[in-house]
């Protein structure tokens, strides 16, 4: 198994020229590449996968994407397989990320059938939970545990019918909504507290190994003052960054935190 702590790069909807693209690449490969202790993968855009995809020789990262469609070809205008992605090298494909959910209705259903696609043409998914409010409270003032609630539900509709076998080539990411492109970052204490709530729910779907096995990463707010928090504090297997791994010079302060803490 490698433990090398996880990176992944969700470039969302960014950036919006090939130039830029150029630029931001340029600013990030040199991070990138001398590093030897992390494993990163960069999810960009479907339209720049190829040019990120032809830097990909040159090592030191892998390529993700941030989504794909359950089936592998047909009449589905628009939408791209995880067989394309997989022919134009890559390794990983983001599902169920909560920008998917609320913007494009994708169900716990959609999510397994996308879960089951990527992983039948022997791709990695990385699978995202988490829950939309940090505090919510019923008639009697009592506080509902949001996450145990959603990504507990999240995992069990996500994860029918895959086997034990396929399930330690998911790497799982936390990812509470209410963090995502807010500041707000998760308390450490809190994302390790839903580290060990997701293994609990997959020592109950499989067993305990599938379980212990399982890479578990925080995505929400990620930026270079936190991330050791959740690296070392919280004890993730690594971190998601949105919208800091678009800054060139936040990305680059995030792999040197992250490499710091692995000596
Ligand atoms: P953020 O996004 O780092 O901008 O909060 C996280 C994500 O894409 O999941």
């Amino acid at each position: 198994m490698d433990n090398k702590p996880l990176i992944i790069a969700n470039w969302k909807m960014n950036p919006t020229s090939q130039k830029e693209v150029e630029r931001l690449w340029d600013s990030v490969k040199g991070g990138i590449k001398k590093n030897k202790t992390i494993e990163i993968i960069i999810c960009p855009p479907f339209i720049w996968l190829p040019f990120i995809s032809s830097m990909s020789a040159k090592g030191g990262f892998a390529l993700g994407s941030q989504d794909c469609f359950w089936e592998n070809s047909g009449a589905y205008t628009g939408e791209i397989s995880s067989l394309m992605l997989k022919d134009l090298g890559c390794q990983y494909v983001v599902v169920g990320h909560s920008e998917r959910r609320k913007y494009f209705g994708e169900s716990d259903e959609i999510i397994n059938r996308k879960l089951k696609a990527v992983l039948k043409n022997r791709m990695k998914p990385v699978f995202c939970v988490g829950e939309e409010i940090r505090d919510s409270f019923n008639e009697d003032g009592q506080q509902i545990n949001e996450m145990g609630l959603i990504v507990g539900e999240q995992l069990e509709k996500g994860l029918t019918g895959i086997s034990p076998e396929r399930i330690r080539e998911i790497i799982f990411a936390y990812e509470p909504i209410w963090s995502i492109g807010t500041g707000q970052a998760c308390l450490p204490d809190d994302a390790m507290k839903a580290r060990l709530f997701i293994r609990k729910i997959l020592s109950k779907l499989y067993d305990r190994r599938i379980a212990e096995r399982a890479r578990i990463i925080y995505g929400g707010s990620v930026d270079s003052k936190n991330v050791s928090d959740y690296i070392k504090g919280a004890q993730m297997d690594g971190v998601l960054v949105g919208s800091a791994s678009v800054n060139a010079s936040e990305f680059n302060r995030i792999i040197d935190r992250v490499a710091e803490r692995k000596q």
